[in-house]
């Protein structure tokens, strides 16, 4: 099975150079493997171009008075099919918790947008043997009222803290081990035998022949290494193979 990439260009690039963006990557990676996730306000741009698009954060509520934010349901309407819920960076600088994500999930997943629910230890935890307990109490604090059914919408992105823009990376043993315990943990949870998890921290045009090797993932989230098109397009181009 081909593997789906996911750009996540986070707060980065202006409009002169979305336009640039667009313009390369319509001729070498228009493609339904790839799901772009640009900042919000550049969203229409790339659905006008028919990119399979993401969000990178989303309300839980509908509509109101939620000033700033954007609902699932909006996003939806626009045409926008999947959002990236739990980031680390959304939970450790805008202080977003375990409530919230799963409120944002439910939500989303109502809205049949698909979500891709982002999961990691820190360095810290991780020194201390607290990966698999940290993964858990992620999983199980946001999908415990989720019908199996329901996960057909959802994948997992496994992001160890400690190598998101870090240039560190785990072993592909490590990702496959890690990778089997959180289909375990979703199964026992839900009865759902078929979550998808995807690696993300540092995946790029280098690393990534070696990292598609890893037999129990379904792709791969891309930060730094997605903002220039023509390494993004590399790393698509190897996921495809
Ligand atoms: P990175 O970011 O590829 O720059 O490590 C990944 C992410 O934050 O999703």
């Amino acid at each position: 099975m081909n593997k789906v990439v996911v750009a996540n260009l986070k707060m980065n690039l202006n409009i002169e150079e979305i336009s640039e963006y667009i313009k390369f990557a319509e001729k070498e990676f228009n493609d339904k493997k790839i799901i772009i996730c640009p900042t919000s306000i550049y969203v229409p741009y790339f659905l006008k171009k028919g990119f399979s698009v993401g969000l990178q954060n989303v309300f839980h509520e509908d509509k109101g008075e939620f000033t700033g934010e954007v609902s699932p349901q909006q996003a939806s309407l626009l045409g926008v099919k999947y959002v990236i819920i739990g980031h680390s960076e959304r939970r450790r600088i805008i202080l977003e918790d375990d409530e919230i994500i799963e409120k944002k999930v439910l939500s989303s997943i109502k809205n049949n947008l698909g979500v891709i629910l982002c999961i990691g230890e820190t360095l810290e935890e991780k020194n201390m043997l607290k990966t698999n307990r940290v993964l858990k109490r992620q999983i199980v604090n946001v999908l415990k009222h989720v019908e199996p059914e329901m996960l057909n919408n959802v994948v997992i992105a496994y992001e160890p803290l400690w190598a998101i823009g870090s240039g560190l990376i785990p072993e592909n043993k490590d990702i496959e081990g890690i990778a089997n315990y959180i289909k375990g943990i979703v199964l026992e949870l839900t009865g759902y035998n078929d979550i998808k998890v995807l690696y993300g921290g540092s995946v790029n045009e280098k690393n990534i022949k070696d990292l598609s090797k890893i037999k129990n993932i379904s792709g791969f989230l891309v930060g730094g290494a997605s903002l220039d098109p023509k390494r993004i397009a590399k790393i698509v181009e190897e996921v495809k193979k």
